[in-house]
């Protein structure tokens, strides 16, 4: 096991596209990270420099303590798992498994103990005389994680490798990776663009835009915490409302956001977290407001400065929730670039309401009567609102 470190890396490929831009990451000891971004981010590019089955352009990727920039892959002792299993089908899953260690030409006793022992870890014991055709697609993926297990590496690198799994499968194995990884304590950098496993499997989660690391932070701090609009829009299922604004601060020192014609008042505790919100006194800035933080004002109760008249467009009932598309009489943050390449990636902001008010996802109690078409008052818990930089999308926080 060890640590892996990426200083200043670049890739810029032959025709001179530009995959990674300046990443800085240092990957701890057993930890497990995972890279998430868009289609095009540059994530297989730079789990593939780590790898070495790509050439850095730029910077140093250092695993354990040595430099790897000109190591070939199969002295990097990295194992990578990738999207397709790429198993052999004229092999057992034997020697799927143990195909790497004969190559290396390792003893064939202590193949078939490292090959029973994967295959005991990971369920395959009663399939180990099969071929891959015969196997699940759960089943099959196993071996592709056994044949990276046996071969004991520093760590694992893994690209998407359950997005050939259906949904349910998907779920379970990210289960089992997860305790895999924690049983076996193994440095991994695993690359998804479905933030769900980037959120469950973490211990630490790189968000990626455009080949550029936007932040890099344990789940739950990239969630309430995002640094800006992009990680604060791509973080979040259904993504976060973002709404323009104009800060307002009167004699007492207490802020509202005028938004059109409504206006929500700040708790004290939200300028106290944000010194910078001083500087944004009768200046536009960009709200957002998670979908769970909305609720029916019937169930949550009117409170002034903190609820909002709406109208209900679409009402999904999940049971747990009712997931409620709102129209709301209010200036939509929808012009921001980020926003707009949000909207574009996770095709939502998309309700299209013909007199261009905004469009508000709300995640209701179960409990709330609303239905389709009628008008609602909302209440926002404004404690938890985030604030953007309208021009540079940047959260907005420390002064
Ligand atoms: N061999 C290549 N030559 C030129 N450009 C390339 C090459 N391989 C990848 N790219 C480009 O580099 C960028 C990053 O690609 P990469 O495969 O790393 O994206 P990704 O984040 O893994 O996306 P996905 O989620 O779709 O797998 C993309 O713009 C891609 O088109
Ligand atoms: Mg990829």
């Amino acid at each position: 096991m060890a640590r892996i470190a990426l200083s200043h890396v670049g890739k810029v490929y032959e025709d001179g596209t530009r995959a990674v831009a300046d990443l800085n990451i240092e990957v701890e000891d057993g930890e497990f990270l995972v890279f998430v971004g868009p289609s095009g981010c540059g994530k297989t590019a730079a789990l593939r420099m780590v790898a070495g089955l790509e050439t850095i352009t730029e910077g140093d990727v250092r695993i354990g303590d040595k430099l790897v920039n000109n190591v070939p892959p199969r002295d990097r002792d990295v194992a990578m798992v990738f999207q397709s299993y790429a198993l052999y089908p004229h092999l057992t899953v034997r020697d799927n498994i143990g195909f790497g260690l004969q190559l290396r030409k390792m003893p064939k006793a202590e193949v078939r103990r490292r090959v029973e022992d994967a295959a005991r870890t990971l369920g395959l014991s009663e399939y180990l005389d099969r071929k891959p055709r015969n196997l699940s697609g759960g089943q099959r993926q196993r071996v592709a994680m056994g044949r990276a297990i046996v071969r004991q590496p520093q760590a694992f690198l893994m690209d998407e490798p359950l997005s050939n799994l259906d949904a349910k499968l998907r779920v379970q194995m990210r289960a089992e990776i997860g305790k895999l990884q924690r049983d076996l304590g193994v440095t991994t950098v695993y690359v998804t663009h479905d933030q769900v496993e980037a959120m469950t499997l973490g211990h630490r989660v790189a968000v990626i835009r455009k080949g550029v690391l936007q932040q890099i932070a344990p789940p739950q701090e990239l969630y309430d915490r995002p640094t800006n609009l992009f990680v604060a829009g791509f973080i979040g299922s259904p993504a976060m409302n973002f709404l323009s604004a104009t800060v307002l601060r009167d004699d007492n020192d207490q802020y509202t956001l005028e938004m059109g014609a409504e206006t929500l008042v700040l708790p004290p505790s939200v300028p106290v977290a944000r010194p910078a919100l001083a500087g944004y006194v009768d200046k536009p800035i960009v709200v957002g407001i998670r979908p769970e933080d909305i609720e029916d004002a019937s169930i949550a109760g009117r409170q002034p400065g903190r609820t909002l008249p709406a109208r209900a467009e679409l009402v999904e009932p999940l049971g747990s929730d009712l997931m409620v598309h709102l129209s709301m009489d209010l200036p939509q943050a929808s012009g921001h670039e980020d926003i707009a390449e949000l909207a574009e990636e996770t095709g939502e902001g998309g309700v299209a309401i013909a007199d261009e008010r905004a469009v508000v996802v709300a995640r209701f109690s179960p409990r709330s009567q609303v239905k389709v078409g009628d008008p609602v008052q909302i209440t926002v818990a404004t404690e938890q609102i985030h604030l953007f930089d309208a021009t540079t999308g940047s959260a907005v926080w420390d002064a």
